[in-house]
Protein backbone atom coordinates (compact mmCIF):
# COMPACT_ATOMS: atom_id res chain seq x y z
CA UNK A 1 0.00 0.00 0.00
CA UNK A 2 1.31 3.82 -0.60
CA UNK A 3 2.32 5.25 2.05
CA UNK A 4 4.33 8.00 0.57
CA UNK A 5 4.28 10.32 -2.41
CA UNK A 6 7.79 11.65 -3.57
CA UNK A 7 7.97 14.25 -6.62
CA UNK A 8 11.37 14.07 -8.56
CA UNK A 9 12.08 16.34 -11.66
CA UNK A 10 15.25 16.53 -14.48
CA UNK A 11 15.69 20.41 -14.21
CA UNK A 12 14.37 22.71 -17.41
CA UNK A 13 16.34 21.83 -20.67
CA UNK A 14 19.72 23.92 -19.65
CA UNK A 15 21.83 26.40 -21.87
CA UNK A 16 24.64 23.55 -22.55
CA UNK A 17 21.69 20.98 -23.37
CA UNK A 18 20.74 23.62 -25.86
CA UNK A 19 23.85 23.27 -27.53
CA UNK A 20 24.37 19.81 -26.75
CA UNK A 21 27.29 19.97 -24.95
CA UNK A 22 28.53 17.78 -22.17
CA UNK A 23 27.96 19.11 -19.05
CA UNK A 24 28.07 17.31 -15.71
CA UNK A 25 29.23 20.13 -12.50
CA UNK A 26 29.65 22.86 -15.16
CA UNK A 27 27.13 25.42 -14.14
CA UNK A 28 25.25 25.93 -17.02
CA UNK A 29 22.11 27.99 -16.65
CA UNK A 30 18.45 27.58 -18.16
CA UNK A 31 17.66 28.26 -21.40
CA UNK A 32 14.65 29.92 -22.26
CA UNK A 33 12.88 26.53 -22.94
CA UNK A 34 14.14 25.20 -19.99
CA UNK A 35 12.72 28.38 -18.02
CA UNK A 36 9.62 27.44 -19.26
CA UNK A 37 9.64 23.83 -18.91
CA UNK A 38 10.23 24.65 -15.09
CA UNK A 39 6.95 27.11 -14.91
CA UNK A 40 4.80 24.15 -16.58
CA UNK A 41 6.45 21.20 -14.50
CA UNK A 42 5.07 23.63 -11.45
CA UNK A 43 1.79 24.63 -13.21
CA UNK A 44 1.26 20.76 -13.76
CA UNK A 45 2.32 19.90 -10.16
CA UNK A 46 -0.44 22.74 -8.92
CA UNK A 47 -3.51 21.56 -11.80
CA UNK A 48 -3.05 17.87 -10.16
CA UNK A 49 -2.62 19.13 -6.63
CA UNK A 50 0.18 18.37 -5.43
CA UNK A 51 1.81 20.50 -2.31
CA UNK A 52 5.25 19.93 -0.46
CA UNK A 53 7.07 20.80 2.72
CA UNK A 54 10.52 20.25 2.20
CA UNK A 55 12.60 20.17 -1.08
CA UNK A 56 15.88 19.39 -2.07
CA UNK A 57 17.95 19.97 -5.15
CA UNK A 58 21.78 19.98 -6.12
CA UNK A 59 24.62 22.69 -5.99
CA UNK A 60 24.22 23.63 -9.13
CA UNK A 61 22.19 26.59 -11.04
CA UNK A 62 20.09 24.77 -13.47
CA UNK A 63 18.38 22.32 -11.08
CA UNK A 64 18.02 25.03 -7.92
CA UNK A 65 16.32 27.29 -10.37
CA UNK A 66 14.12 24.92 -12.16
CA UNK A 67 13.05 24.33 -7.95
CA UNK A 68 12.52 27.79 -7.63
CA UNK A 69 10.41 28.25 -10.87
CA UNK A 70 8.19 25.26 -9.46
CA UNK A 71 7.92 26.83 -5.84
CA UNK A 72 6.55 30.17 -7.93
CA UNK A 73 4.15 28.31 -9.21
CA UNK A 74 2.68 26.85 -6.49
CA UNK A 75 3.20 29.86 -4.15
CA UNK A 76 5.68 27.80 -2.28
CA UNK A 77 8.80 30.74 -1.52
CA UNK A 78 8.98 29.61 1.83
CA UNK A 79 9.27 26.11 1.43
CA UNK A 80 13.11 24.76 2.95
CA UNK A 81 14.99 23.98 0.59
CA UNK A 82 18.75 22.24 0.81
CA UNK A 83 21.42 21.82 -1.64
CA UNK A 84 23.77 19.64 -1.49
CA UNK A 85 26.32 18.42 -4.04
CA UNK A 86 25.95 14.83 -3.78
CA UNK A 87 22.48 15.63 -6.03
CA UNK A 88 24.51 16.72 -8.64
CA UNK A 89 24.91 15.94 -12.50
CA UNK A 90 27.31 12.80 -12.96
CA UNK A 91 30.62 14.37 -13.01
CA UNK A 92 31.44 14.03 -16.80
CA UNK A 93 35.22 14.12 -16.84
CA UNK A 94 36.97 15.13 -19.67
CA UNK A 95 34.09 15.40 -22.07
CA UNK A 96 33.00 18.11 -20.27
CA UNK A 97 32.13 21.13 -22.58
CA UNK A 98 32.35 18.64 -25.73
CA UNK A 99 29.58 18.75 -28.34
CA UNK A 100 27.74 15.11 -28.23
CA UNK A 101 27.25 14.78 -31.82
CA UNK A 102 30.82 15.81 -32.91
CA UNK A 103 32.05 13.41 -30.21
CA UNK A 104 29.88 10.98 -31.64
CA UNK A 105 31.50 11.74 -35.08
CA UNK A 106 34.87 11.63 -33.70
CA UNK A 107 34.67 8.42 -31.04
CA UNK A 108 31.60 6.53 -33.03
CA UNK A 109 27.86 6.68 -31.55
CA UNK A 110 28.70 2.87 -29.49
CA UNK A 111 31.51 4.86 -28.00
CA UNK A 112 29.33 7.72 -26.83
CA UNK A 113 26.27 5.61 -25.59
CA UNK A 114 28.94 3.72 -23.55
CA UNK A 115 30.07 7.06 -21.76
CA UNK A 116 26.93 8.53 -21.48
CA UNK A 117 24.81 5.14 -20.39
CA UNK A 118 26.69 2.12 -19.35
CA UNK A 119 26.86 1.62 -15.67
CA UNK A 120 30.27 1.43 -14.84
CA UNK A 121 32.56 2.60 -17.62
CA UNK A 122 33.72 6.43 -16.61
CA UNK A 123 34.65 8.94 -19.25
CA UNK A 124 37.95 10.02 -19.60
CA UNK A 125 39.26 11.61 -16.44
CA UNK A 126 39.45 15.37 -16.29
CA UNK A 127 42.35 16.92 -16.29
CA UNK A 128 43.65 19.47 -13.59
CA UNK A 129 44.44 22.03 -15.85
CA UNK A 130 40.90 21.80 -17.78
CA UNK A 131 39.38 24.63 -18.30
CA UNK A 132 36.00 23.96 -16.90
CA UNK A 133 37.24 22.06 -13.73
CA UNK A 134 35.42 22.90 -10.30
CA UNK A 135 38.70 21.83 -7.86
CA UNK A 136 38.30 25.44 -7.05
CA UNK A 137 35.07 26.27 -7.30
CA UNK A 138 34.46 28.00 -3.79
CA UNK A 139 31.17 25.46 -2.94
CA UNK A 140 33.38 22.64 -3.24
CA UNK A 141 35.84 23.89 -1.15
CA UNK A 142 34.75 22.69 2.42
CA UNK A 143 34.39 19.10 1.13
CA UNK A 144 38.22 16.71 0.95
CA UNK A 145 39.79 16.73 -2.24
CA UNK A 146 39.05 13.18 -2.67
CA UNK A 147 35.21 13.07 -2.64
CA UNK A 148 34.78 16.09 -5.29
CA UNK A 149 35.26 13.39 -8.53
CA UNK A 150 37.15 14.35 -11.91
CA UNK A 151 34.98 12.18 -13.65
CA UNK A 152 31.78 9.63 -12.83
CA UNK A 153 30.20 6.43 -14.61
CA UNK A 154 26.60 5.90 -13.09
CA UNK A 155 27.94 3.47 -10.54
CA UNK A 156 29.71 6.27 -8.84
CA UNK A 157 27.43 8.12 -8.71
CA UNK A 158 24.86 5.44 -7.66
CA UNK A 159 27.11 5.52 -4.90
CA UNK A 160 27.26 9.28 -3.87
CA UNK A 161 23.63 9.40 -4.63
CA UNK A 162 22.74 6.78 -2.13
CA UNK A 163 24.11 8.10 1.27
CA UNK A 164 22.43 11.03 0.90
CA UNK A 165 19.04 9.34 0.30
CA UNK A 166 19.44 6.93 2.93
CA UNK A 167 20.98 9.52 5.91
CA UNK A 168 18.82 12.40 4.82
CA UNK A 169 16.04 12.24 2.19
CA UNK A 170 14.39 8.48 3.50
CA UNK A 171 14.35 9.91 7.24
CA UNK A 172 12.29 13.10 5.96
CA UNK A 173 10.07 11.25 4.20
CA UNK A 174 9.49 8.73 7.00
CA UNK A 175 8.66 12.18 8.88
CA UNK A 176 5.60 12.60 7.16
CA UNK A 177 7.03 15.75 4.83
CA UNK A 178 5.91 15.90 1.21
CA UNK A 179 9.21 15.77 -0.68
CA UNK A 180 10.46 17.16 -3.71
CA UNK A 181 13.84 16.49 -5.74
CA UNK A 182 15.23 18.83 -8.36
CA UNK A 183 17.46 17.07 -9.79
CA UNK A 184 19.76 16.09 -13.16
CA UNK A 185 19.74 13.34 -15.72
CA UNK A 186 22.18 11.01 -14.40
CA UNK A 187 21.62 11.84 -10.29
CA UNK A 188 18.16 10.66 -11.10
CA UNK A 189 19.02 7.25 -13.06
CA UNK A 190 21.00 6.78 -10.20
CA UNK A 191 18.42 7.12 -7.89
CA UNK A 192 15.54 5.56 -10.55
CA UNK A 193 18.07 2.53 -10.84
CA UNK A 194 18.12 2.10 -7.04
CA UNK A 195 14.50 2.57 -6.22
CA UNK A 196 13.35 0.34 -9.08
CA UNK A 197 15.86 -2.48 -8.81
CA UNK A 198 16.86 -1.82 -12.72
CA UNK A 199 19.51 -4.20 -13.53
CA UNK A 200 23.17 -3.02 -14.80
CA UNK A 201 22.66 -4.08 -18.32
CA UNK A 202 19.30 -2.46 -18.73
CA UNK A 203 19.75 0.80 -17.11
CA UNK A 204 21.82 1.59 -20.38
CA UNK A 205 18.26 2.12 -22.17
CA UNK A 206 16.95 4.75 -19.61
CA UNK A 207 16.50 7.87 -20.19
CA UNK A 208 15.20 10.92 -17.87
CA UNK A 209 13.55 13.75 -19.74
CA UNK A 210 13.46 17.32 -19.11
CA UNK A 211 11.22 19.34 -17.34
CA UNK A 212 8.33 16.84 -16.48
CA UNK A 213 7.48 15.65 -12.87
CA UNK A 214 8.11 12.33 -11.80
CA UNK A 215 5.96 10.70 -9.16
CA UNK A 216 6.72 7.74 -6.88
CA UNK A 217 4.68 6.07 -4.62
CA UNK A 218 6.08 4.29 -1.97
CA UNK A 219 4.95 1.71 0.65
CA UNK A 220 5.98 2.21 4.62
CA UNK A 221 9.92 0.82 3.45
CA UNK A 222 10.05 3.21 0.52
CA UNK A 223 9.76 0.48 -1.72
CA UNK A 224 8.10 1.91 -4.84
CA UNK A 225 4.48 0.60 -5.87
CA UNK A 226 3.79 2.65 -8.85
CA UNK A 227 5.31 5.38 -10.49
CA UNK A 228 4.29 7.83 -13.39
CA UNK A 229 5.49 11.39 -15.36
CA UNK A 230 2.71 13.77 -15.32
CA UNK A 231 2.12 13.64 -18.75
CA UNK A 232 0.85 11.54 -21.46
CA UNK A 233 3.24 8.43 -22.48
CA UNK A 234 3.82 9.76 -26.32
CA UNK A 235 5.16 13.63 -25.18
CA UNK A 236 7.26 11.00 -22.28
CA UNK A 237 8.27 9.02 -25.32
CA UNK A 238 9.35 11.86 -27.95
CA UNK A 239 10.93 13.69 -24.74
CA UNK A 240 13.32 10.56 -23.90
CA UNK A 241 14.26 9.84 -27.25
CA UNK A 242 15.25 13.77 -27.63
CA UNK A 243 17.76 12.86 -24.96
CA UNK A 244 19.28 10.05 -26.44
CA UNK A 245 19.52 11.37 -30.05
CA UNK A 246 21.83 14.20 -28.08
CA UNK A 247 24.52 11.21 -28.49
CA UNK A 248 23.66 10.39 -32.40
CA UNK A 249 26.19 11.92 -34.99
CA UNK A 250 24.30 14.86 -36.69
C1 LIG B 1 24.97 16.59 -19.10
O1 LIG B 1 25.58 16.56 -18.04
O2 LIG B 1 25.53 16.79 -20.21
C2 LIG B 1 23.49 16.34 -19.12
O3 LIG B 1 22.92 16.97 -18.07
C3 LIG B 1 23.18 14.86 -19.07
O4 LIG B 1 23.79 14.37 -20.15
P1 LIG B 1 23.55 12.92 -20.79
O5 LIG B 1 22.09 12.82 -21.14
O6 LIG B 1 24.43 12.96 -21.99
O7 LIG B 1 24.00 11.92 -19.79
Amino acid sequence: MAEYTLVVVRHGESEWNQKNQFCGWFDADLSDTGLEEAKNAGKLLKEKGYTFDVAFTSVLKRAIKTLFFIQEELDLHWLPVTRHWRLNERHYGGLTGLNKAETAAKHGEDQVKIWRRSYDVPPPTMEKDHPYSSRKERKYAHLDAKVVPQCECLKDTVERVLPYWHDVIVPTIKSGQRVIISAHGNSLRALVKYLDNIPDSEIVGMNIPTGIPLVYKLDKDMKPVDHFYLADEAQVKAAMEKVANQGKVK
